[in-house]
């Protein structure tokens, strides 16, 4: 079948909605990157964990087990479970509701959060604004990514969507600014980095109020004629009748659907299933998070001084960023699968490295010497870029395109809630994981890489150009294994259910 030739032109509300949109990554990176930097600022420790704080003072010095406390990690990644749960909730906001309020309440849930953080006196107040956050997280995490995947045109879907990571990474980045400065304001510096969340909150805010409803989201809720209105808007064109053609019978399918969920459970649901999980539990399992929220602990462990650890994790943050660029223009030209297999081998070669030079170097009480210390931070560093071009926005990415209308919503939740259920166990164990496995963790990481590539070899299908309602026959009934989800009968069944 020829590719459908959809017009459409970039107009400045078109740019316009695509970048708030985006602001929902920036409330999530900007968690991401704040939490590591809180729990090392000695008046929060001494508030809320005054235990820990004694620890700290007294601890002999032990490279690999600095700060290993559940209760800390508890903090970390407490919003993490809240998003988790919230997801599912969120999907059926993005159903009943549509895409735009379910953004709208993500920000509102993140401005109630920040405040609440920032304000926070004892702990049930800490853990709560925890909670409000997560639920802002699980919201937006859902709707954001879904949102920009629906309004993009098909020739520029995967860097309209990578916008959403681009500016988690902004996030991350601006978070670690943020801590660094706020790390010497004395004693309630914290507050200021908690309570700087409600800023990308605020923008989002007033972001949801601006943007379109995705059109797809309006016919499946039966308003087609704002929906057609809407199309056109996004597309900044008046001849949208083709693409409007193919949501309408994308819509039609869905809509003899009325248990997604059920449905998400059918054979022929499997492969985008299989797929959305599989991306979002690899992702975590690289490693990156254990970069992302430790940067600051690991640096310290590698020797560095306090403020140079900071430093060194603002680098990290740069390249995070801009390697993200990287994705933004290629993931349309070379495709999704060139790049997740090109930074397997990136990953692999750096954590290999950073393992055997902390095997080989790092005693548990000295430290490493300048020049290698240097190779670590080059090394974290060149993961951090093959991560930002591939597996980070391709873990967004690719489950936001691959399911059906019926099962979108549904299926992305599964996504999201994966993303956060492994967050979860990597920032729970990482620092006890460290403390035990040593340098051994990077190896850890390592296998997983090689699994992850071999995944892609033999079960990713490429999706780039490929209609976002095409998928099912132009490529799924076409991969050599996953075809075998469709045989005749259960294609009828797929049709009619
Ligand atoms: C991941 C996060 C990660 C971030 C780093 C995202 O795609 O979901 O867990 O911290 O990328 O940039």
């Amino acid at each position: 079948m020829a590719d459908p030739v959809f017009k459409s032109k970039i107009t400045p509300y078109v740019f316009t909605s695509w970048i708030l949109a985006a602001f929902g990554g920036l409330m999530f990176g900007y968690d991401i990157g704040i939490s590591g930097g809180v729990t090392g600022m000695d008046d929060f420790l001494i508030k809320f964990f005054p235990r820990i704080y004694e620890r700290k003072l007294h601890a002999a010095e032990n490279n690999y087990c600095k700060y290993d406390d559940q209760l800390l990690q508890l903090f970390t990644s407490s919003l993490y479970l809240a998003a988790l749960v919230s997801s599912f909730f969120a999907s059926k906001a993005c159903n009943v509701l549509g895409r735009k309020p379910t953004i709208l309440m993500a920000s509102t849930f993140f401005m109630a959060g920040a405040a609440l953080s920032a304000a926070a006196q004892v702990g049930w107040m800490l853990i709560l604004g925890r909670i409000l956050f997560g639920v802002g997280v699980g919201f937006g995490n859902e709707a954001v990514p879904l949102f920009l995947t629906e309004i993009a045109p098909v020739h520029l879907r995967g860097a309209v969507n990578i916008l959403f990571q681009l500016a988690v990474t902004v996030g991350i980045f601006i978070a670690n600014l943020v801590n660094y400065g706020t790390s010497t304001m004395h004693p309630n510096g914290w507050r200021f980095s908690l309570g700087g969340a409600a800023v990308p909150a605020v923008v989002l805010f007033a972001g949801s109020l601006v943007i379109t409803e995705s059109p797809a989201s309006l016919v499946e809720r039966k308003r087609e004629e704002e929906g057609k209105a809407a199309l056109k808007k996004i597309r900044g064109v008046d001849e949208v009748d083709a693409e409007f053609e193919e949501i309408l019978s994308a819509c039609e399918i869905a809509s003899k659907i009325k248990q997604p969920f059920k449905k998400l459970m059918k054979k022929q649901s499997l492969p985008p299933l299989v797929i959305a999980v599989s991306l979002q539990v690899f992702q975590q399992f690289t490693g990156i998070n254990a970069i992302m929220f430790y940067a600051p602990v690991l640096f310290q462990t590698l020797g560095f001084k306090s403020d140079a650890s900071l430093l060194s994790s603002v680098i990290t943050g740069l390249v995070n960023v801009g390697s993200t660029f990287v994705a933004i223009f290629l993931v349309d030209k070379v495709g999704r699968r060139k790049l997740l297999l090109q930074a397997c081998c990136q990953m692999l070669i750096s954590q290999v490295a950073i393992g055997v030079i902390l095997h080989l170097k790092l005693s548990e009480t000295g430290s490493l010497d300048k020049g290698l210390a240097a190779v670590v931070v080059v090394m974290v560093c060149t993961f951090v870029m093959s991560f930002a071009w591939s597996w980070g926005p391709l873990g967004w990415l690719i489950p936001s395109e691959t399911f059906p209308l019926e099962t979108r919503t549904a299926g992305f939740a599964f996504a999201v809630s994966s993303n956060m259920l492994f967050t979860f166990v990597i920032a729970q164990m990482f620092l006890s994981m460290m403390c035990h496995m040593k340098a051994y963790i990077f190896f850890f990481f390592s296998a997983w890489i090689v699994v992850m590539g071999l995944f892609v070899i033999v079960l990713l299908p490429e999706t780039k150009g490929i209609p976002i309602d095409s998928m099912v026959e132009r490529v799924w009934k076409k991969h050599p294994v996953w075809k075998n989800c469709f045989d005749d009968d259960d294609s009828k069944e797929y049709e009619m259910a």
